[in-house]
């Protein structure tokens, strides 16, 4: 059974007593709305730790649309009932109010500077900097020695190795391929807010995405990429940004470039939908 904790006091006194007996802490924080790639992220941490806390907290910070907030899907028992089944240790469940006790707009925040105001950055003004003010405040409270991320959120991975890096952390942040559903899908709560016919739909994002990793070498990726929006806007989708940038920096590939990675969001309705691709490059000529 996992231990539920909503205090942020109670989380110290708790996770001190743990650590007194040499334990390793991993942890994994989410905004609940549990799916088979969060469980993934909890396995992962288990394989590394000996104890794994889960924190679930939607985070009115990085959320720069009120009406995705509020519809954010919150499914708080079965999310306990799937941390249990899993073998979590603990999960953190705390108020908006014990995160934030000044209020949203007298708080302090971590901001990460490029990696918060590029691509997906300057779609969604604020965002990272919400992320980045979460992620470091639960890093604070848990002190984990492993903390484990989904690699679907690409650049929020990059921006949260960055700031633990820059703050000089001591956490290793583990990234974790993409957990699909078998039409190619990648998993995320917001699937949930999908009617049956988008539903039908969304899968088609991740298949043009793997079509412009295959077309990379061949064809001019300009020309690429204004194609794609056009095929997935046909289909329905409104694009909200196709990018092919060097993996590693997140800037322009150039001829140094390693690994590129296609970043894709796009709406289906209400519904934002994010994926990406990693390619090796052996090098790709800058075009
Ligand atoms: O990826 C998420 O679910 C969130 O951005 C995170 C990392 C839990 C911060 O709120």
């Amino acid at each position: 059974m996992t231990h539920l904790v909503s205090k942020p006091n109670e989380l110290r006194a708790v996770l001190n007593s743990v650590r007194q007996q040499q334990v390793s802490i991993g942890f994994v924080p989410t905004m609940g709305n549990l799916h088979p790639g969060h469980i993934a992220l909890v396995k992962e941490a288990q394989a590394h730790c000996d104890y794994v806390v889960v924190s679930i907290f939607v985070n009115p910070m990085q959320f720069n649309n009120s009406v995705d907030l509020e519809n954010y899907p919150r499914t708080l028992e079965q999310d306990l009932a799937a941390l249990s089944a899993a073998g979590a240790n603990l999960a953190f469940v705390p108020e908006a109010s014990a995160l934030y006790p000044n209020g949203l707009e007298q708080e302090t925040r971590v901001q990460v500077p490029g990696l918060s105001t590029m691509l997906e950055g300057a779609l969604r003004p604020g965002h990272f900097d919400g992320v980045s003010t979460i992620v470091c405040k639960l890093f604070n409270l848990v002190q984990p020695n492993v903390a484990v991320f989904g690699e679907k959120d690409f650049q929020q991975l990059a921006l949260i190795r960055k700031m633990t890096e820059d703050l000089l952390l001591p956490i290793s942040i583990i990234g974790l391929p993409t957990v699909r559903e078998s039409n190619g899908l990648a998993m995320s709560s917001r699937n949930n807010r999908l009617s049956a016919e988008q539903r039908h739909l969304a899968p088609q994002l991740a298949q043009h995405m793997q079509l412009m990793a295959t077309e990379l070498r061949h064809d001019n990726r300009q020309a690429l990429q204004t194609r794609t929006k056009a095929q997935l806007e046909q289909q329905g989708f409104v694009c909200d940004g196709i990018d092919i940038v060097d993996a590693d920096t997140l800037k322009p590939l150039t001829q140094q470039s390693r690994r590129a990675v296609i970043l894709v969001a796009a709406f289906l309705g209400e519904v934002r939908l994010i994926d990406n691709c990693v390619i090796e490059l052996n090098p790709i000529v800058d075009q």
